[in-house]
């Protein structure tokens, strides 16, 4: 074996290898062997490297390398093998070779059950870039994006090809929209994470094949992935996340309730009527969406003028009723010589072209549509100006969608041509980040056109778009096994980076039935992204659609999600700094605790709130596991040791929701959409006996506040001593008044800008 050091990077051959090993911090190491592929990473934006330092020792046929958290040791095969810094070990290459599965079937078998429509999966994927690691007999999996199924993802396999799946999603689905190719593994209880990044069509096979290893590969490019340590799942969390990006900290507004159905913005009317009846119901909402029926011909960045006076004013009239509009944006551009985006992004060469040199046609809702290069800077620029006409109209921000690319007209072949952003790639490279370079674009004409932090959704992207949109979960239907599966999903969407993110509630597809839309809200209510969406031709599923008591508890939740507006902002404060998600498994608070490492239907809302929702049809009461600790009955007060199960009563208007004893809540006040400038009163909630909490606040909308223009509260509240105290002032609107409520008592204090300071009312 050869071995070469320039500094911290360090290069190991034999006659057959080169493997290169990059120390970047002493938790993160990039491992790499060249396959002739060039280009840089789309996950990884900027310089990560920090300089720290690399104990090398050499005995016999092995190197070893130690950093200030973990060994890796290298022998003559080029092995590597990765231990914590107490030789717990981590990440071990594996021996031996795969062994397929054997799926006992014969070709005339397969023929056959092919005949009936089965799928007979003896198909192996193409794995030119292979990696094979040993597997503990207690190995746990978490993350991976947006993938069906539960939360431990040991034993299935999936695959990354970002899919438009409008049939039921399902545990057996191997791929959805997003490719997150992170994955963290807990090995005999020491937690490490792998991120491929590598943007072919790769595969991870998670113990399915075999109880000695798993396996991740890719049909093309370079072997190229980050092993990630920690000392705790939330370290490697928060050191991935230091790597890929973190969700910036959203507008405040953003984190209200969302009202949305593929088919309201056909007329002014309809959005009208849906606006009328949400606050006429005593529905808090702050943002309705238009899907693709308020385009001129579905052509992108046009507006229909057929049942629309005048969308500008329309627009500004529902901003006074406390309503913004999202708008939809679609990637593929009609063709139509007599459309200004078609005859711009032809004449400078915008679009993605056949192998031949012609453009290349696909077909999406426009009919025959053509697909920008997304990946080249120009092209993003472009697109990003093109917003500006939706900006000015007076759009809150732009729904990303169909961006896998999906395409009516079959799949977009793999010889494609598009950018890699360096030069002539294939759409087999491109694909997986086709919606992250979409939704780059969109964040980048949001903030130069509105200088406000942008609100993005997208439905396909890659690792690391997490730094520009937030997402949803795509087509799910009314479905009660969907309803189960959003609490693993964005569970493992939150484990992968992507904090911000949430399922249509009430489902999509299919048609919504009272109770499940009531369970769904429930279920949802901290889910970060709070949007009801469903597919034109279903049954509606608005809160007033199937009368009481579904509206009456609808408006409840709603009610509730209001009263904690500040809190989740609180949370996305704490994530923008640590990268860890708002709404989380048990497991990532409670590690050590086996009960909770395959726990699908509880999440918690940082560390003090425990969400154990009904997701089950005719259910009215269930057993809810409370981890270590003393918690409260959110409702009722009632007090439980954790450690134990207890059975919840919940009745169908009841969300089984549990909060940690000595929990100081800000509470906001009831309104219908969130105002952010209001600044007259805040009011902190203990649940308890006493406790302290940092509360955060600017002006939830620009980037002032990466200019110090921000608050920072400590609230301490107990029997005998409670106390506010302003630890940072930036921002010159702090809370004129403010509670503090306790549950036998209430304490007004009042702001004293001389001493800036907050002073009791006697
Ligand atoms: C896709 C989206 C869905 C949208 C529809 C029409 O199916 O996932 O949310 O409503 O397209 O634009």
């Amino acid at each position: 074996m050869d071995f070469k050091q320039n500094e911290q990077t360090f290069t190991f051959s034999n006659d057959q290898r080169k493997i290169v090993l990059t120390v970047l911090t002493p938790e993160i190491i990039r491992v790499f062997e060249d396959h002739g592929e060039s280009g840089d990473s789309f996950a990884i934006e900027g310089n990560k490297q920090i300089q720290t330092s690399v104990n090398v020792t050499q005995n016999n046929d092995q190197i070893e390398l130690k950093t200030a958290s973990l060994t890796l040791t290298v022998n003559s095969d080029l092995r590597l093998n990765v231990y914590d810094n107490h030789q717990h070990p981590l990440v071990l290459d594996y021996a031996g070779k795969r062994t397929p599965l054997d799926r006992s079937v014969n070709p005339e078998q397969e023929k056959l059950a092919a005949s009936e429509g089965h799928d007979v999966l003896t198909n192996e994927a193409d794995n030119r870039v292979l990696v094979i690691k040993k597997l503990a007999s207690d190995e746990q999996f978490y993350g991976l994006g947006d993938k069906t199924g539960y939360l431990d993802k040991r034993g299935y396999e999936y695959d990354n090809w970002n899919s438009d799946v409008p049939e039921p999603h399902v545990e057996s689905m191997k791929a959805l929209y997003k490719s997150i190719p992170f994955l963290i593994g807990v090995k005999q209880g020491h937690p490490y994470g792998l991120f491929f990044d590598n943007t072919y069509k790769s595969h991870f096979d998670l113990g399915k094949e075999s109880q000695d290893y798993y396996y991740y590969s890719a049909s093309n490019g370079n072997l190229d992935y980050y092993i990630i340590g920690g000392k705790t799942l939330k370290e490697v969390i928060t050191n991935y996340t230091y790597l890929t990006g973190r969700v910036p900290l959203p507008q405040k507004w953003m984190l209200g309730y969302q009202q949305s159905r593929w088919g309201y913005s056909v007329s002014q009317k309809d959005v009208a009527k849906i606006a009328e009846k949400l606050r006429a119901n005593d529905l808090p909402c702050d943002v309705i969406h238009f899907d693709i029926d308020y385009m001129d011909g579905f052509r992108v960045f046009t507006w229909r003028k057929d049942s629309y006076d005048d969308p500008k004013k329309f627009i500004a009239d529902l901003r006074k009723k406390g309503f913004r509009v999202m708008t939809i944006i679609d990637p593929g551009v009609k063709v139509d010589e007599n459309y200004w985006v078609y005859q711009e992004g032809v004449k400078n060469g915008y679009f993605a072209k056949s192998p031949d040199g012609t453009i290349y046609v696909n077909k999406v809702w426009p009919g025959d549509a053509v697909f920008p290069d997304f990946a080249r800077k120009e092209v993003r620029d472009w697109w990003g100006k093109n917003i500006k006409y939706l900006v000015d109209l007076g759009a809150c921000g732009i729904w990303d969608d169909m961006n896998e690319p999906a395409s009516f007209n079959g799949p977009l072949p793999n010889d494609v041509v598009f950018s890699d952003g360096k030069k002539e790639s294939t759409h087999a490279k491109i694909h997986n980040v086709y919606g992250h370079c979409m939704a780059k674009a969109t964040y980048e004409g949001l903030k130069k056109d509105t200088g406000k932090r942008p609100y993005v959704i997208t439905r396909a992207c890659y690792a690391g778009t997490q730094k520009y949109s937030t997402i949803w979960t795509g087509d799910n239907q009314s479905l009660w096994p969907h309803l189960q599966m959003m609490i693993p999903q964005l569970c493992n969407l939150g484990m992968s980076g992507f904090s911000f993110a949430g399922t249509d509630i009430g489902g999509f597809g299919a048609d919504c039935t009272a109770e499940l839309l009531t369970r769904w809200i429930e279920a949802a209510v901290f889910s970060p992204l709070f949007r009801n969406h469903a597919a034109a031709g279903t049954r509606a599923q608005e809160p007033w659609t199937f009368g009481e008591p579904t509206l009456s508890i609808y408006r409840k939740y709603l009610k509730l999600r209001y009263h904690l507006i500040s809190y989740l902002y609180d949370r996305f404060y704490y994530e923008s700094k640590t990268g860890l998600p708002v709404m989380r498994p048990l497991v990532l608070n409670y590690p050590a605790d086996r009960k909770v490492q395959k726990m699908n239907d509880e999440y918690m809302v940082g560390t003090d709130l425990l969400v154990a929702p009904i997701v089950m049809e005719g259910q009215t009461s269930r057993q809810v596991y409370l981890p270590e600790g003393e918690w409260l009955d959110f409702w009722t007060g009632a007090e439980y040791c954790g450690k134990t199960t207890i059975l919840a009563d919940a009745p169908l208007d009841k969300l089984p929701l549990f909060i940690k004893k000595n929990t100081i809540l800000p509470w906001d006040q009831s309104r219908d959409h969130v105002a952010v400038e209001s600044n007259a009163l805040m009011t902190f909630r203990l649940f308890g006996d006493r406790g302290d909490y940092v509360h955060y606040q600017d002006n939830g909308t620009d980037f002032e506040y990466e200019n110090g223009q921000c608050n920072l509260y400590e609230v301490r509240m107990g029997a005998d001593h409670s106390e506010i105290r302003l630890s940072h002032f930036g921002y010159e609107k702090p809370y004129a008044q403010i509670n503090l409520e306790y549950e036998d008592k209430k304490e007004v204090y009042f702001f004293d800008p001389e001493s800036e300071s907050y002073q009791l009312k006697k």
